[in-house]
């Protein structure tokens, strides 16, 4: 009689911890939920906050960068080049030999390598001279099928995807840092300067050509293949979006207005903001904790390096609250950062029938034991509600710039269009008609993203709200990826951008 009501209040317990367990996962729900009509407000208010970041500097805080590149890569560029690119959680060097149209990419080699993490929070010195080091051994063993042609010089297309206000096609100095680093001497800092002392001091002569934001290289490698890609977007660790802007609409471009009449704009769209985006507790801690308190709220709502980080946030509150991992709680669990995204993935893929998966991950990672089927089930809805939300506002985010250009199907569009084309046309900027604008209004947005790329169900539900918002509009717009474009799209900008350029 005794062990029968041990029996019962044992049952009773696990019954009302996954109550209130089932309760914090409903409010997190219902705080998280991004119907259409809420996906539709922050479409209008991106759209609304890039006029703004192009009026003035400050206008928004969507920093809506002018790149200084004025034309992309259209397959006539030859030679050898480099590429160094800087800004996830790997750093890469690469070396494509071009050979014009008629040969494209002739041959490309790439080296990868981890970011030691403490030279994410060491000198500027120390970050540059890693990459020159990297960089210089690359070129050293550089192959007989790479030639330099006579009398060019090893040319470089940096991509370092942090925030840069450009000065120059190949100058610019860093505004912030993101994405949890955090080199503060380099804040400021001309960072192609910083580069060339760093390749300098290792007795090397390289020319910088080129400095171009991820997403801007994405744009570039993408528009290389096709002409309809318009914009680039990267989803990855961090998450960002830059496309080809109307040189007239940048009000605050004090520069001569190019011949090509369009200037590419790196967006910045980690940071922005607004009141329809869906915020909870979970966003507000993992803010307050972040290196960069109070910026970047987008980033930190949509991109890898935090997705894991805002599921965990919530299994504390069941944890604390409900006991649903036992007590005490987990040590690991109170660990900021502790759940990575590919783990959250895994959880959230994991279509055995008990949940299997998720038993291994908390087990691997928390050392937690013996959860029930309910409760792996409480924690993959949580996974669901955090990647769904994230991969939602970032479909917003497309259909935003889309909205923005005149591509999202809306009447505006043909008018927008119009426009541009005459424009250009007779103040005789081409001998033709630009290539994006002569298809049909097809629009492609050229992506990359360990995040977009491996998180299927992220890649899925971002599809499925572009088709949502879009509609019929939808049809027109194709979301292709373009991997490791921005690497490839970082060399061919050096090309165009080279002091020597083959003919
Ligand atoms: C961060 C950076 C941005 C970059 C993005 C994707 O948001 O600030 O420059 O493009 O991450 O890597």
């Amino acid at each position: 009689c005794a062990a029968a009501a041990v029996i019962v209040s044992r049952r009773l317990k696990v019954r009302s911890q996954k109550c209130t367990a089932r309760k914090i996962l409903l409010e997190f729900q219902e705080a998280c939920y991004t119907p259409l009509a809420r996906l539709r407000q922050v479409v209008d208010a991106m759209a609304v906050e890039m006029h703004a970041g192009l009026v003035s500097e400050g206008g928004s805080k969507l920093k809506m960068l002018p790149t200084y590149i004025d034309r992309l890569p259209d397959g006539h560029e030859r030679g050898l080049y480099y590429a160094v690119d800087l800004g996830g959680t790997n750093f890469r060097v690469l070396r494509v030999q071009l050979g014009g149209l008629e040969g494209r990419v002739i041959k490309q080699e790439y080296e990868e390598v981890a970011i030691p993490p403490e030279l994410m929070l060491g000198t500027s010195e120390q970050l540059f001279d890693f990459i020159a080091k990297e960089l210089v051994s690359f070129v050293a063993r550089e192959g007989q099928d790479f030639r330099l042609h006579a009398g060019q010089n090893r040319e470089i297309g940096f991509t370092f995807s942090f925030p840069v206000k450009q000065t120059a096609v190949n100058s610019g100095t860093l505004l912030q840092w993101t994405k949890g680093f955090k080199v503060n001497d380099a804040v400021g800092e001309d960072v192609v300067a910083a580069l060339q002392r760093g390749i300098e001091r290792r007795g090397y002569k390289m020319r910088i050509a080129a400095l171009v934001n991820d997403t801007v290289g994405t744009l570039a490698g993408g528009r290389y293949w096709n002409n309809d890609v318009m914009i680039g977007v990267i989803l990855g660790t961090g998450t960002n979006a830059c496309y080809v802007e109307r040189a007239e609409a940048v009000s605050k471009w004090a520069g001569d207005i190019p011949k090509s009449g369009e200037m590419v704009i790196n967006m910045e769209w980690g940071n922005f903001w607004s009141s329809h985006l869906p915020r909870t507790y979970v966003d507000e801690s993992l803010d307050n904790e972040s290196l960069n308190p109070g910026e970047y709220g987008f980033e930190k709502m949509i991109s890898g390096m935090y997705l894991g980080d805002c599921v965990r946030r919530v299994l504390v509150r069941m944890a604390q609250e409900a006991c649903i991992f036992g007590t005490p709680v987990p040590h690991k669990l109170l660990e900021a950062f502790s759940l990575m995204t590919p783990d959250m993935s895994k959880m959230h893929h994991d279509d055995s029938s008990d949940l299997k998966v998720v038993a291994e991950v908390l087990k691997r990672v928390y050392g937690i034991q013996n959860t029930t089927v309910g409760i792996r089930k409480i924690v993959v809805a949580v996974c669901d509600t955090v990647c769904q939300r994230g991969a939602r506002l970032a479909a917003a985010g497309i259909v935003g710039i889309l909205k923005k250009i005149g591509r999202d199907g809306s009447a505006a569009n043909g008018v927008i269009k119009r426009n541009t084309f005459e424009q250009s046309d007779m103040n005789g900027f081409h001998d033709e008609v630009p290539v994006h604008y002569t298809s049909g209004g097809r629009t492609v947005v050229a992506m990359d993203g360990g995040l977009y790329e491996h998180y299927t169900k992220f890649r899925n539900y971002m599809q499925e709200a572009v088709v949502e918002l879009l509609g019929e509009g939808s049809k027109n717009v194709v979301i292709e990826l373009s991997k490791d474009g921005s690497g490839i799209g970082a060399a061919l900008l050096a090309a165009s951008h080279a002091e020597y350029v083959i003919s």
